[in-house]
This record gives structure tokens, C-alpha cells and sequence, in this order.
């Protein structure tokens, strides 16, 4: 396939200076096959587990740290500091420098383009933890399965032998990417939830299945008022550090969701945790908050919204929906009106719904 402008000019352009005029991402790529063939498009869109695959690699060794911008790290003092085969790894770094990942002169020497720096750990929004998250074994050997979600049945299970959070518990390394990807997920969920809704007269906040706690510690570093309790499995929050508690206005507490919630707060937070789940699991959920819950309570429910219509959708909704697909079967995205009929079954209303900066929204729910 033919290319306006090769890897080689765009590199010298790069280092020159112009890293604006990155043309090679790999949806330009796409892109700019589409003006050729569609077959080249598709054939794109067919290797795109191998880019994927690659940037788990140079994740994993965290290649995008040791390049300095404006530095002069060869590919051989990559390789040195991460113990690997210099050859080998120019391959790699060759393949991404190709899709605009890198810029990789002819003397080996490596140089950040804006795609490559968004895999440093220090950039705001980093993309190194979804890099490392995406196709790490457990959910990469799910996809495999994908055919068998068709027959009704779970993926994941199929490839692993038992379900998406025992298979977590039984790997704690994943379990912490898996946590770290949660709290720096490009959607910038928690801190677009703290910044879009009045928290201020609010006194005790329960994250139910919290996570690393992520959210509440957004939410009380804008607001001086309320306390925090986080709430998820155990081996999950005996993870989370002293140090990330907010001075103690946080207190973890360890437990099941489906047996019960810590109850008496003023707030329930549900962030991006009834996706996981069926609509049969949702509601066993929903009826532990609302147990727990006392009148006048408040439950927000903060999830991506779907768009019934796919060709007015963001595709990174779809593709989470066949995610859940891959990693727990029959749990899903969902449209409002779906969430709202969630609600109403287990006895909530759907009283508002706020939009965030982020995909994520706000549905704001009250005990009926
Ligand atoms: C998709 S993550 C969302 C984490 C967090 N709310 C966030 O937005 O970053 C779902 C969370 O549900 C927790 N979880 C799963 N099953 C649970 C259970 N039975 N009881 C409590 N928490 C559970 C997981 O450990 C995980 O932290």
C-alpha cells in the first residue's frame, strides 16, 4: 500500500521539530486507505490486535518513560535498561514508528511523537495503563472465545475455567492493572463525576464496588464536606494504600455487593459497575443499595449512556458493550430508557440525569 509522505520523512519532520504534523496514527492509516481500497482498510482494521499487541509490549517494559523529549535514546540503551535484545526490539519499535507510535531514525535513535508520549505514565490521561490493560492474557484469551457468548455462554469462562472477578482474585497482578486502568481510564470518569454535581451537603458517600477508590477521592478533593466509604471485594480494597485515603475521610470496608451494602449513607455511588453485570444481577444489586438506603436517600448511577443508533454513537461504546460480552456474557451497556426500567424494577426513579465532560453521565435515582 502507498502512502503520502513514508515513515522515514515523517521521522525527519518529527525530530525536526513539527510533531503536529503526525499523519501517521493508525486511523489516518485507516483513513488514508480508504482513498485506495477498501480492501486495504479492512485489511487495516484485521492486524489491529497486532498494534494492539505491540503496545502491550513496549507498556509492559514502559519503553515510552525512557525516552526523553528532545533526548537522544538509542534503541540499544532501550534495550540495555530493559535487559532485551537490541535487534528485537528495533523490530518492535520499527513496526509502532510505523503507525506514528515512536519516531525511529536509521541510527537507532528513538524520539516521542504525540501518540508515543501519551504512553508515558506521567502525561495527564495516560494511555499506558490501557495499553497494558487491553489484551493482557486474561481478557485477550476471552475474545478468543467470543463464538460461544453467541450460544449463550460466557467467554471468559469458556477460556479460564471461572468468572472475570475469581479469575482477578486468582491473579493479583492483573488485578492491579486491572485497578490501575479503572483509575486512569482515558474517559476521565471521576473527575468529570466530582466536577458535575453538587456533593456539598452531602455527609457520608458510599462507592459501592469502588474500586481503588478513584471517585470518592476526586469527589472530597473538591469537596471539604462529605466522608467516604469504599466499598468492594476484599482482596480489592486490602490493596489500597493508607496513603490514598484523603487523611482518613476515606474507610474501606471490604464485602459482596450481592449479599449487602453498607447502609445509613445520605449517597450511593455505582460508577461504571452495573455494565459488569445482567440485568437479573443489576437488580440484586440495586436491591442491596436500596436496603441499605434510608428515605430521602440518593443513588447515583454513572455509566456511559448508550445511543440506540449506532451511526450516531461513539464506537468506543460498542466496542465496551462486546467487551462485557467477551468477559461476562449477557451483562451490557445500556440507552436510558434501559436504565430507567432497571430502576423502576427495583423500586428507584430516575429522577435526573446530569452529562459529564466525560462518556460517562450521571443518573441521578431516588427511592420511590
Ligand atoms: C468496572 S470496575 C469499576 C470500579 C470503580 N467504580 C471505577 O469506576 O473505577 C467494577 C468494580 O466492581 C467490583 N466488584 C465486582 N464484584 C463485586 C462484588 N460482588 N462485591 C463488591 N464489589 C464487586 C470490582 O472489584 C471492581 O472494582
Amino acid at each position: 500500500m502507498r502512502r503520502a509522505g513514508s515513515a522515514g520523512e515523517l521521522c525527519s519532520q518529527l525530530v525536526g521539530g513539527e510533531h503536529y504534523r503526525v499523519g501517521l496514527s493508525f486511523t489516518v492509516m485507516v483513513e488514508s486507505a480508504s482513498r485506495e481500497t477498501e480492501r486495504a482498510r479492512l485489511d487495516l482494521l484485521l492486524r489491529g490486535f497486532q498494534v494492539s499487541r505491540l503496545l502491550r509490549l513496549v507498556a509492559d517494559l514502559s519503553i515510552a518513560d525512557g525516552v526523553q523529549d528532545g533526548g537522544d535514546r538509542t534503541v540499544a540503551d532501550l534495550a540495555a535498561d530493559c535487559e532485551v535484545d537490541t535487534t528485537q526490539l528495533t523490530r518492535v519499535i520499527r513496526a509502532l514508528a510505523s503507525v506514528g507510535v515512536f519516531c525511529l531514525t536509521e541510527q537507532g535513535v528513538v524520539s516521542h511523537t504525540p501518540m508515543s508520549r501519551l504512553l508515558r505514565t506521567d502525561v495527564e490521561a495516560s494511555l499506558h495503563h490501557g495499553a497494558r490493560f487491553w489484551t493482557e492474557p486474561g481478557s485477550w484469551r476471552a475474545w478468543e472465545e467470543l463464538d460461544v457468548a453467541l450460544r449463550n455462554g460466557v467467554p471468559h469462562e469458556q477460556a479460564w475455567g471461572v468468572d472475570r472477578f475469581d479469575y482477578l482474585r486468582r491473579h493479583q497482578d492483573t488485578a492491579r492493572i486491572f485497578d490501575q486502568f479503572m483509575s486512569h481510564c482515558p474517559d476521565g470518569r471521576h473527575q468529570a463525576v466530582a466536577d458535575s454535581y453538587d456533593f456539598s451537603g452531602i455527609d457520608t458517600i458510599v462507592d459501592v464496588g469502588g474500586g481503588n477508590g478513584e471517585a470518592l477521592r476526586r469527589i472530597l478533593g473538591r469537596f471539604d464536606a462529605p466522608r467516604g466509604v469504599l466499598y468492594d471485594r476484599h482482596d480489592v480494597v486490602s490493596a489500597v494504600d493508607d496513603g490514598d485515603l484523603v487523611e482518613g475521610r476515606i474507610r474501606v470496608e471490604g464485602g459482596d455487593f450481592f449479599q449487602r451494602v453498607p447502609s445509613g449513607a445520605d449517597l450511593y455511588l455505582l460508577v461504571c459497575v452495573l455494565h459488569d453485570w445482567s440485568d437479573k444481577d443489576c437488580e440484586r444489586i440495586l436491591k442491596s443499595c436500596r436496603v441499605a438506603m434510608k428515605p430521602g436517600g440518593r443513588l447515583l448511577v454513572c455509566e456511559r449512556v448508550m445511543e440506540p443508533d449506532p451511526s450516531r454513537g461513539d464506537p468506543f461504546d460498542y466496542l465496551l458493550d462486546v467487551q462485557m460480552m467477551a468477559m461476562y456474557g449477557t451483562a451490557r451497556e445500556r440507552t436510558e430508557s434501559e436504565f430507567r426500567d432497571l430502576l423502576e424494577r427495583r423500586g428507584f426513579a430516575l429522577t435526573h440525569l446530569h452529562e459529564t465532560s466525560s462518556p460517562v453521565s450521571i443518573l441521578e435515582a431516588s427511592v420511590i
